[in-house]
């Protein structure tokens, strides 16, 4: 039998589990209260950016294995396993809004009261431990009037795709953890995953709800972590003259404990996973009684990275106020248009509260933060047309685009070629040479 797919929520994770499933001919209903977005979806339009997801998604709606519903009620009716992949968007003391979650599965709930079949539901959104035993599943039973574990099955399975390579990465996992709440769910998803990846299947690790649930977080925290490492040793490098944190990460990256990967020193991380999901862990942490001075440290280092930009440009102009200063990349990461805690957001009000005029590019984020900055801030058309007069540049987002820019781009358009490389994207050498070059972890 192939299973039908419903997937509730249709951000990043659920479309792309949406489209993961109907890429590979299985039936599947997406469901949002958004009409706007089903509409766009059932025409095959993505309602975000998105590198890679247009096409697959044209193809899922073109093909009728895709379409999208308004009500959680027909996408559980009409299939057999249901993915929860709704926000779980951040509050002011850290804590995750699980309001989106309760609602989800209130109306999952209500829905398996009008099935005669088993149903497996399978939270998928980023949930802290001992959310999908003690919230999801009561008011699955009370809603729905059935018992966990006979009547529907329980699972909890993390993602862990990043933006700009989302689809990819749902398409090409390291692995897949499986929490169940019990044996016949979690053998259930396991031979769905099986059958979906077939040969390519990768390792599959079972646990119960709560460790799956915190595996996201210490996931997300430990690559979070080696940013925050790796920016302290950038921090240190500034201090000894000649050295240059980009040879240290390369150094320590290839031992193989260690590998290379987020070991890229600058601004700091943003988005809409790491700053949620450090800041939980550490309120998840204290409210069990435990004060971690590490979950607390990684984001002492990554607020400071911003302010440490600012201080280099103050240090080369003196006086920030009246100065035009060029940003390039506005988004949290390249190939995004997610402003969501991007870098350019403190940087940008740290250099406003100092007096100084901003000129910002992005290749696509630009709509998005308009919405952020409106007229605090003025608009360049193109890097060059960015550069214009300027008397400081900073490399906020680390877009290809801007990685073609030569030294002479910087010389020739800027009023003072002072180039800021918070992102570690060209050659101190080669741009030194010819503009008054600093860059994140450069002594
Ligand atoms: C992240 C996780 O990688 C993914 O597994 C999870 O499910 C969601 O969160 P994403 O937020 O899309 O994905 O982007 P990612 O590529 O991880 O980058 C996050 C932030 O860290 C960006 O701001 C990026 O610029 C920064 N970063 C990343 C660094 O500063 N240095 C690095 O070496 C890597």
């Amino acid at each position: 039998m192939t299973e039908r797919i419903s997937v509730i929520g249709i951000g990043f994770v659920g479309l792309c589990t949406a489209v993961g499933f109907a890429s590979k001919d299985y039936t599947v209903v997406a469901s949002t209260h958004n009409a706007g977005n089903a509409a766009s979806i059932n025409k095959g339009v993505l309602h975000f950016y998105e590198p890679g997801l247009q096409e697959p998604l044209l193809n899922a709606v073109k093909s009728n294995h895709l379409k999208c519903v308004l009500t959680r009620e027909e996408a559980v009716l009409n299939t057999d396993i249901t993915f929860i992949a709704v926000g779980t968007p951040s509050q002011p003391d850290g804590s995750i809004d699980l309001q989106y979650m309760k609602n989800s599965a209130i109306e999952i709930g209500k829905a398996l009261n009008k099935k005669r079949t088993y149903h497996l539901v399978v939270v998928k959104s980023t949930v802290v431990p001992g959310t999908t035993e003690k919230l999801v599943k009561p008011l699955l039973e009370e809603h729905s009037n059935k018992q966990c574990g006979h009547d529907f099955g329980l699972c909890m399975s993390p993602e862990f795709l990043r933006e700009g390579s989302a689809l990819y990465d749902t398409l090409h996992p390291d692995r897949i953890v499986i929490g169940e709440h019990d044996k016949k769910s979690g053998d259930l998803l396991t031979t769905l995953f099986k059958n979906f990846y077939s040969e390519e299947t990768p390792p599959i690790v079972r646990t119960n709800l709560p460790t799956a649930e915190l595996i996201k977080y210490a996931n997300n925290s430990f690559l979070a972590t080696k940013i925050s490492f790796i920016n302290t040793i950038a921090n240190i490098c500034e201090k000894i003259p000649g050295v240059d944190v980009t040879n240290i990460a390369k150094g320590i990256g290839l031992d193989r404990r260690i590998n290379p990967r987020f070991l890229r020193a600058g601004l700091g991380y943003g988005g809409s996973c790491f700053p949620k999901d450090v800041k939980a862990l550490n309120a998840i942490s204290l409210q069990l009684g435990y004060a971690s001075p590490m979950l607390q440290a990684i984001q002492e280092v990554n607020e400071n990275q911003t302010k440490r930009a600012v201080e280099k440009v103050k240090m080369k102009l003196t006086e920030l106020k009246g100065k035009k200063i060029a940003i390039l990349g506005l988004s949290f990461k390249e190939n995004t248009d997610d402003m969501r805690e991007a870098r350019s957001i403190p940087v940008i009000n740290q250099l406003l509260e100092e007096g100084a005029n901003i000129i910002a590019y992005d290749p696509v984020a630009i709509p998005n933060a308009k919405s952020i900055f409106k007229d605090r801030i003025n608009y360049a058309s193109s890097s060059i047309d960015c550069l214009k007069d300027a008397d400081c540049c900073i490399i906020v987002t680390g877009w290809n685009e801007f990685k073609k820019l030569t030294p002479e781009n910087f010389a020739q358009n800027m009023k003072q070629p002072i180039l800021i490389d918070g992102r570690r994207i060209y050659n101190p050498e080669e741009y030194s040479k010819k503009v008054k070059f600093a860059a994140i972890g450069l002594g």
